[in-house]
């Protein structure tokens, strides 16, 4: 039987994050770090700069991984962020739809009242669905906001849930 267990990463996991983390970053398809980004930046990107990181596990072996932290400072930190990332051989299980449920626990938890994603990439239509589906609406679009690895130009969009009931 699958088990998938959600929990904080340690230091020693991104040894694991690392092959996901650099697998995505390298397509230059959803994210904006430089798909060159070495493995000292995505460290301080994923692990030391987030308030709080995560992985899951599926079977003991880490397969998926989110960050979260606020989304501005002061007066707009009750307002958090998260990324996600899964292993491309761990897609279509519900590992995302599971680390996002688990990152709304843990912000309300934290104390934050909103989620913010900042730049989802409008050709990302399996993220854009999952996080309609979770209850993300799109409050913006940001015209040609990325630079697709094919070097077209696309919408990126500012999705958001308010947390508090
Ligand atoms: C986007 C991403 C995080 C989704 O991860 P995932 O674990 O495959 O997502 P889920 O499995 O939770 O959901 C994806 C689909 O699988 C389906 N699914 C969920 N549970 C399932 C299960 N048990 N069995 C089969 N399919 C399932 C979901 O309904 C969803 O279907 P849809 O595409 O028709 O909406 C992953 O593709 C990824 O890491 N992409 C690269 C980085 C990225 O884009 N990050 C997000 C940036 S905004």
């Amino acid at each position: 039987m699958r088990r998938l267990k959600i929990r904080r990463a340690e230091p020693s996991d991104f040894e694991a994050i690392w092959p996901i983390f650099r697998e995505i970053v390298s397509a230059g398809e959803t994210y904006s770090f430089a798909p060159d980004t070495s493995k000292e930046e995505a460290f301080d990107t994923w692990m030391v700069k987030p308030q709080v990181t995560f992985v899951a596990e599926l079977n003991g072996q880490i397969v998926g991984t989110y960050f979260l932290k606020a989304n501005q400072p002061c007066l707009g930190n009750h307002v958090c962020n998260c990324g996600y990332m899964v292993s491309s051989r761990a897609r279509g299980k519900g590992i995302a739809s599971a680390m996002c449920e688990h990152s709304q626990v843990q912000a309300r938890e934290r104390g934050f009242k909103a989620m913010q994603f900042n730049f989802v990439v409008s050709t990302n239509e399996g993220a854009l669905r999952l996080w309609q589906e979770l209850g993300f609406e799109i409050v913006g679009t940001l015209p040609k906001a990325f630079r697709h690895k094919d070097k077209r130009y696309v919408d990126a969009h500012v999705m958001y849930k308010w947390l508090d009931t």
